[in-house]
């Protein structure tokens, strides 16, 4: 069994994670209208990895035999000022989500649990690369900005990325 604290805490950051799906799903969008389809799909590859995420987390409390409460996801924005400013905006989540995850690890430190804090050691290096890949992103974009032929190159390169699942460990 988790705590009712670690339980609560683990449904929030499922919301949260939700909403991160949702986010990158509206920047794809954003992306399509704009006919930026590598940087759509780089999105959309974002979108079903929070997915998986979130759906990690929500197998994990069931397996511990907690409750599952799913909880409202919030709109995203749906209107953005450049791709430099999503990515900064990408960078910003991240780095907001990184905290969310450090939280959640102190408080299976605090509620001595062994086994949360083993399957949370995931979450904490995924977010390592999570924020490298976007800070990664918007350092090449703000160099190529001016040069919309390398933004072009740029976009098409994205339209390999492509979701594969980690496999389970
Ligand atoms: Fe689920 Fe992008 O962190």
């Amino acid at each position: 069994m988790i705590t009712k604290k670690l339980e609560k805490e683990m449904n929030d950051q499922i919301n949260r994670e939700f909403y991160s799906a949702y986010l990158y799903l509206s920047m794809s969008a954003w992306f399509k209208e704009q006919n930026f389809d590598g940087f759509a799909n780089w999105m959309n590859v974002q979108y079903q990895e929070e997915s998986f995420h979130a759906m990690k987390l929500f197998e994990y409390v069931v397996e511990r035999g907690g409750k599952i409460v799913l909880q409202q996801i919030d709109q995203p924005d749906n209107e953005f000022e450049s791709v430099t400013k999503i990515f900064e905006l990408t960078l910003e989540h991240e780095r907001f989500i990184t905290g969310c995850i450090n939280n959640l690890m102190n408080v299976a430190i605090e509620e001595k649990d062994h086994a949360a804090k083993s399957f949370l050691q995931w979450y904490i290096d995924e977010q390592v690369e999570e924020e490298a890949n976007a800070d990664k992103l918007l350092q090449t974009i703000k160099m190529v900005k001016a040069n919309p032929h390398t933004l072009y190159m740029m976009d098409k390169e994205l339209t390999t990325r492509s979701f594969t699942p980690p496999a389970p460990v």
